[in-house]
Parts: structure tokens; sequence; C-alpha cells
């Protein structure tokens, strides 16, 4: 049974995919089960994944993360519990997004240390 906004991915091919309208079935991909993504929120690691939500923009983190080609944030998404908003970013860009509604929590992805939540 999935549940609305889960995060899966593929662990063969690399295919990352969201929930939006959860069932009852398996999620299979490259011909094996998809793998949930879990959303951590504590972060023991020197660089920082957890967003920060300042007003209606996003961080990652409270020391920014890395944005190199090999490691960096693919996207930050934002909710107000109705609205969902992602941005995704390149290598390169500053690891942080800016919405236009008020901010109650949000979510980024890292392609190396995965999914992410703010606190
Ligand atoms: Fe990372």
């Amino acid at each position: 049974m999935t549940e609305h906004r889960q995060i899966y991915k593929c662990e063969v091919c690399g295919n990352i995919i969201e929930v939006l309208h959860p069932a009852g079935g398996t999620l299979v991909c490259c011909n094996q089960n998809m793998k949930l993504l879990e959303e951590n929120s504590s972060d023991a690691a020197t660089e920082k994944h957890v967003p920060v939500i300042v007003e209606n923009k996003v961080k990652v983190g409270s020391v920014e993360h890395p944005m190199e080609e090999s490691h960096y944030i693919e996207w930050i998404e934002a909710t107000d519990g109705k609205n969902i908003s992602k941005v995704f970013l390149k290598p390169g860009e500053k690891p942080e997004a800016e919405f236009s509604f008020d901010i109650t929590s949000a979510r980024a992805y890292c392609n190396l240390h995965g999914l992410w939540k703010s606190e």
C-alpha cells in the first residue's frame, strides 16, 4: 500500500517517482520492487541536508550543501498544506529556492544522500 507523496527509487536504473494517488499495488521497475526513500530529518554529517525554512524561502541546509556535478541538491519542494511546489536545481546553482506561499514544510533531494525533510 502506497501513501500520498511517497517517493520511490529504482535501484537498477535510477528512476525516481512520486505517488500522486495511493493504491494497493507494489511499484516495480527493472523487474524489481522500487525502494521507498525515507525522509531523513536529522543530520549527523558535517555537510548539511535538512531544509531550513525562512519565510517563503528554503535553504539546504544550515551549512550550505555542495552543488557540484557529482554531488548536489536535485530539487527542493515546499508546501503550505494545500499547494505543493518543486524547484529543480543544477550543479553550480545555490541550494535554495523561493516560493509564492507561506511554507509549512519542505523536502529536498540530494543525489547521493537521498530525501530530507524540514524539522
Ligand atoms: Fe549530500
